[in-house]
């Protein structure tokens, strides 16, 4: 009996002690102020924060009650932040993570694939910024010009789209193109591209003028062969035709 038990109480003291060694997190949008309490309940704590050469945030006072205030966080404030009794090593170390939600990070792996009218922004995302996204806006305009943005529809592309095809482009024109993401914080950096579409005299075009004339070469060669084809049939008929009568002639 008591072996069965024995196992079960280690585990049970091994999930004690995960609870108790967790890394608390506190999630603050970007912005905002944050307190986080010190679990020692005491006054005379020192607060760290880990990685940091003067291990100290920048905008971070320590309350009277012992509580870290952080002004206005933004991402460099994430990390891990740790406090102690002010001169005693001995502790423990509790750890707080301190995770800072932003506006969606820049799109990243943005290129365009343009032909001659029309495009395709093929997009990655590199993190929501801890919100989902909830959805991605495309703009173009003419290259090196100070022109409206014109909106790529639907103006909100949905968040699992990767893609938009862009149409009514010029031709062997340089365009800009920009996307974003936006999450319940707001719109994420736009990322900018150039891309020029195809000219109408490429050699796409080139190409598509020899597919004609080599279409016209095929149909003529299949109807001369048909022609052709058909000839030998009426004379090998006009013969069938007459062979027998040719050889009875002949035999009798
Ligand atoms: C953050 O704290 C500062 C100083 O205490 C205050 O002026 C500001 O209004 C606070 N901001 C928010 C968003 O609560
Ligand atoms: C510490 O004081 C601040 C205001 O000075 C308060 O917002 C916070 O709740 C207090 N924390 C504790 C653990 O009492
Ligand atoms: C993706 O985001 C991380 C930070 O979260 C950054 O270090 C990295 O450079 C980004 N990747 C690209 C391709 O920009
Ligand atoms: C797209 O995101 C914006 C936030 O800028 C929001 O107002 C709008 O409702 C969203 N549209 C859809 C279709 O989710
Ligand atoms: C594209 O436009 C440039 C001038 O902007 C011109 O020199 C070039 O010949 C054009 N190319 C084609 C394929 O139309």
């Amino acid at each position: 009996m008591y072996i069965e038990r024995e196992p079960i109480l280690y585990l049970l003291l091994f999930l004690i002690s995960i609870k108790c060694s967790e890394i608390k997190q506190y999630y603050v949008d970007r912005g905002k102020n944050l307190t986080i309490k010190c679990p020692l309940d005491h006054s005379d704590v020192m607060w760290v924060r880990e990685g940091r050469e003067n291990h100290q945030a920048s905008r971070s006072t320590v309350l009277k009650n012992g509580s870290l205030f952080l002004e206005t966080v933004d991402e460099e404030d994430n990390g891990l932040y740790t406090c102690s009794r002010e001169n005693v090593v001995t502790d423990d170390k509790v750890y707080m993570k301190v995770i800072v939600r932003t506006v969606p990070p820049p799109l990243v792996n943005v290129r365009i694939f343009p032909s001659t009218i029309l495009a395709v922004i093929v997009w990655e995302v590199n993190g929501t910024g801890g919100y989902p996204i909830m959805n991605f806006t495309a703009q173009y305009r003419l290259a090196y010009t100070d022109n409206k943005w014109i909106p790529i529809l639907p103006n909100h592309i949905m968040p699992n789209s990767r893609q938009i095809d862009v149409y009514g482009l010029h031709p062997n024109t340089t365009y800009e193109f920009r996307v974003w993401a936006t999450n319940q914080l707001g719109r994420g950096r736009k990322t900018n591209v150039l891309s020029t579409t195809k000219g109408v005299f490429t050699e796409e075009a080139g190409a598509e003028d020899f597919d004609t004339r080599a279409w016209a070469v095929a149909v003529g060669v299949v109807m001369g062969t048909l022609i052709l084809l058909s000839m030998g049939m009426c004379f090998l008929l006009y013969q069938e035709c007459r062979l027998p009568t040719d050889f009875q002639i002949r035999f009798q």
